[in-house]
């Protein structure tokens, strides 16, 4: 049986590193990987779209996340999950509807086709969304103490536009979305992402 592909999606500082890693740890069978990176051609397009010293056009940035994501769905998930083993995804090509589609206004459709094609039209089983405030996701990556990146440099309003597209996301396919409160302690953002998962697994963790 085809292993089951779950999706992290949220704004930057909403707590998706945090749950991937708490997830892992409670279904050991999770392969965690992720965007952009998980594989050696994939981390060296990561270096390029977050480094702040360079010019990237927003269709130059959708097309270098889209072909980060081709990689790594063509050398790491599709295997696994001809092989049965579940994925884990911190981010996938939902980040890119919002980000690029809604962030830098490109269009959701757009951003969508070239995400099919980079793909292959694979789609999440499950997507776990992490719904926080942007100023709050601003408050707490700027606690993690890293420079921010090319992305975290952008306006207030470009994470609501992101946030709300993410909202938007998640009411036009509720059977492949599950929102969860970041605003709630870690553990319990665990829990409730823990059951959602069980299910999506099938009972085998
Ligand atoms: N539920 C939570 N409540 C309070 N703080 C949290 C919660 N989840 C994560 N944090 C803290 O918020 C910060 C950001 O968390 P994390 O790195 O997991 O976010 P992220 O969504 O992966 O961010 P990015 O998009 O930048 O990768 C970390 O310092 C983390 O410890
Ligand atoms: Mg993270």
């Amino acid at each position: 049986m085809r292993g089951a592909l779950i999706t992290i999606e949220g704004i930057d500082g909403a707590g998706k590193s945090t749950l991937a890693a708490g997830l892992v740890r409670a279904f050991r069978s999770l392969e965690l990987l992720r965007e952009p990176g998980g594989v050696e051609l994939s981390e060296r397009i990561r270096a390029l779209v977050k480094d702040p010293a360079l010019r990237v056009d927003p269709r130059a940035e959708a097309l270098l996340y889209a072909a980060a994501r081709a990689q790594l769905v063509a050398e790491r998930v599709e295997p696994l999950l001809a092989a049965g083993r579940p994925v884990l995804l911190d981010r996938f090509v939902d980040s890119s509807l919002a980000y690029q589609g809604a962030g830098r206004a490109l269009g959701v459709d757009a951003v969508r086709a070239v995400n099919a094609f980079a793909t292959g039209g694979l789609v999440p089983d499950l997507t776990l969304l992490l719904a926080l405030d942007p100023a709050q996701g601003r408050v707490r990556a700027a606690g993690r103490g890293e420079a921010p990146d090319r992305l975290e440099r952008e306006a207030d309003g470009f994470f609501a536009r992101i946030g709300a597209a993410y909202a938007a996301l998640a009411r036009e396919e509720p059977g492949r979305w599950v929102v969860l409160d970041a605003a709630a302690p870690p553990d319990d953002v665990l829990a409730a992402a823990r059951t959602a998962v069980d299910t999506a697994l099938g009972g085998r963790a």
